[in-house]
């Protein structure tokens, strides 16, 4: 099993919506997913609430069977237990939300992890806090005398703009993105980080209510009248897919 934990300082930082993306991936690659949520406000335990509550005017998909979820209270030892628990029952890949701020229980989620994520926006005042997040994390790493290449750690870069998605790949016209956007991704390119990013998106502001995006995308195809809306969930989800295919490459085998 593959245990990610997704930590920013920030709030608001797109750390569920990367949950959210990392898990609709995952199960598209056919693997059995668990989420975990350390954050107080339980937007990521609330998943398949909300998408049960969301009025679908369309016929409701399926909640996947390879896809559980349970909420983190109490010690670091329940976190343990949690991943135990979920190894035992098969799960392949366990990712772990976390909530805003430099707090202790995130650095013991971080710490329980293969691989750690962080998402970052490309604007200035974004990176400093994605940076800050980056550096306090790798503080974490080296105060484990073990521990000084893993977890791993990796940048993504999330609510990206076509014109920073499309600077991004080689040899690429970095031409039509934004001053501030140029800085964020020169300094990217110096970090570890992901190539999949997250496209800013409507599809993306929907997904606590859609749920897993292939579901929804096929729910959105079988009906007449959203199979445009249907195109751009299957969009996506490539990028999610592509997310989750990267992780694999990190610390650990599913
Ligand atoms: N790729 C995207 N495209 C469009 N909207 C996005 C994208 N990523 C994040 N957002 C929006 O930004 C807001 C914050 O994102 P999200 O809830 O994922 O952040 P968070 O770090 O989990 O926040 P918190 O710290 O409050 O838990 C949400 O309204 C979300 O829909
Ligand atoms: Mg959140």
């Amino acid at each position: 099993m593959k245990t990610i934990s997704i930590v920013h300082k920030k709030g608001g930082a797109g750390k569920t919506t990367l949950a959210y993306m990392l898990a609709s991936g995952a199960l598209n690659l056919g693997l059995k997913v668990h989420l975990i949520d350390g954050d107080r406000n339980l937007q990521l335990a609330n998943w398949k609430h909300r998408f049960e509550e969301y009025n679908w005017e369309i016929e409701r998909p399926q909640w996947p069977h390879n896809l559980t979820h349970e909420n983190l209270h109490g010690s670091i030892d329940g976190l343990y237990e949690a991943l135990d628990k979920a190894e035992r029952n098969g799960i392949n890949l366990t990712i772990i939300d976390t909530r805003p701020g430099s707090n202790e229980d995130t650095e013991d989620i971080a710490y329980a992890a293969d691989l750690i994520l962080i998402p970052l926006r490309a604007n200035p005042a974004d990176y400093e806090l994605a940076k800050s997040t980056y550096d306090w994390m790798v503080a974490l790493r080296s105060s484990f005398p073990d521990m000084e290449q893993y977890p791993e750690i990796r940048m993504v870069l999330s609510d990206a703009s076509k014109g920073i998605i499309d600077a991004m790949a080689p040899e690429s016209d970095v031409s039509k993105i934004t001053k501030s956007e140029y800085f964020v991704l020169s300094q990217l390119m110096e970090m570890p980080f992901l190539d999949t990013p997250i496209p800013a998106s409507k599809v993306c502001e929907q997904l606590p209510f859609f749920g897993p995006l292939g579901p929804a995308a096929e729910a959105h195809e079988k009906n007449k009248g959203t199979k445009l809306q249907s195109k751009s969930i299957t969009k996506i989800l490539e990028f999610a897919t592509g997310l989750s295919k990267e992780t694999l490459r990190y610390g650990g085998s599913v």
